[in-house]
């Protein structure tokens, strides 16, 4: 996304594939300890076959491993239910840039001595530190999955079908993403996914996840009656069926495939206070005009985070220059993040001070030469080159 494990230079490029061993599994408490280069979904298998859920998903499962999801602190789609890697990391094996062996490979709940060194390696994007084993904490695996796909006419209606699924749907609200019409048509176009439900502006997904199918159908319902018959939505249609809730998803987890089929893509993933949050896919838009194919806007709704994508039929200054620092100083202004999920890398590395002040650069640059001062983790990533 951002070109955080891309060589640029002179690199020599570390793989962890072969480290890919579970080396325990504590059926009671859920904790799982395994080596960095355990593909995530063969972790899910795992875990699941054991009775639990990775607390993290995201499209890339079949190839990510997880030392990277933990190096670059990937969000995904169960953030808004499990919470971010920062909670769910119990402990970590990190290898020094002097080739020491950081054991804080715990499995503890709770741990309270001192500073909390994993954080550090969290999202240091490979900059600080090799993570060579992870341990993580795995919910119980619900019982019952529910997921209504939903057509909504505006996006203020998108926002109080959230407000709507949060008051109604309480605890066994897993997942509320979202994509606009250009998404899906792209996803159409480029995937022959057909869209489930009337055309709308706009389409939500919302998943449900509880320990008692019936409980969770009932509130479900309650929902869906409630939005329907108050205009929030267009159409709807919900699947209960592993395969109908495969194939809902798949709908919002391959936007990222269909845009890379339509074009040369400039990619943006940014925080934004929710009442906001599409005003700028439209800014943008209203900026561009005919000099971009498509302006869509997607992405983890539940969790503030937007994914603004821009396709055009090869990569142009001029299209940069209108998009640059316009959606960084737009996001900047709304006290936004820059890069919500995806990371700094190497595209976004120089557009750290819109989300940090100096002082917390100077303090990141200052741990950078502690635990690497010959500059050889993951270089030219993260930090901005001139500060
Ligand atoms: C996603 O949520 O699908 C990815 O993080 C988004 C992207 O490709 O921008
Ligand atoms: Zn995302």
């Amino acid at each position: 996304m951002v070109g955080g494990s891309v060589p640029v230079f002179d690199e020599i490029i570390l793989s962890t594939s072969l480290m890919d061993q579970v080396l325990s599994f504590q059926d009671v408490s859920g904790a799982l300890v395994c080596q960095a280069g355990c593909v995530l979904e063969r972790l899910s298998q795992f875990v699941e076959e054991r009775g639990f859920v990775m607390p993290l998903d995201l499209g890339a499962k079949g190839s990510c491993h997880i030392g990277g999801n933990v190096a670059t602190h990937a969000g995904g789609l169960r953030f808004l239910r499990y919470g971010s890697l920062r909670g769910t990391v119990l402990g970590l094996e990190v290898v020094l840039a002097d080739g020491t062996v950081l054991n804080c490979l715990t499995s503890l709940r709770k741990d309270n001595t001192g500073y909390d060194l994993k954080q550090l390696f969290i999202g240091s994007e490979g900059t600080l530190g090799v993570i060579t084993a992870v341990s993580l904490l795995c919910p119980p695996k619900p019982q019952a999955v529910n997921v209504a796909f939903l057509g909504c006419p505006g996006f203020a209606e998108v926002l109080q079908t959230f407000r709507t699924c949060r008051e109604m749907l309480g605890e066994i609200l897993s997942a509320f993403e979202f994509m606009d019409a250009e998404c899906m048509q792209l996803v159409g176009r480029h995937l022959h996914l057909a869209c489930p439900v009337r055309e709308s502006p706009f389409y939500v997904l919302v998943e449900t996840s509880g320990s008692s199918a019936g409980h969770d159908a009932e509130k479900l319902t309650a929902f869906l009656e409630h939005t329907l018959g108050s205009g929030l939505l267009t159409d709807g249609t919900v699947a209960t069926d592993e395969r109908r809730i495969k194939m809902l998803w798949a709908l919002r987890e391959r936007i990222t495939e269909a845009l890379s089929r339509d074009g040369y893509v400039y990619k943006y993933d940014l925080s934004l206070p929710l009442e906001r949050l599409y005003d700028l896919v439209s800014a943008v838009r209203a900026r561009l005009g005919p000099g971009a194919r498509h302006v869509v806007g997607y992405g983890h709704l539940g969790d503030g985070n937007l994914h603004l994508n821009v396709t055009a039929d090869a990569f142009s200054t001029a299209v940069l220059d209108t998009l640059e620092p316009f959606v960084y100083e737009w996001t900047a202004g709304q006290r936004g993040s820059v890069s919500a999920e995806h990371g700094l890398g190497f595209k976004k590395k120089d557009m750290l001070g819109y989300s940090k002040p100096p002082e917390a650069q100077l303090l990141m640059r200052q741990l950078k030469v502690l635990l690497d001062p010959k500059g050889i983790l993951n270089p030219y990533k993260v930090l901005p080159a001139h500060a």
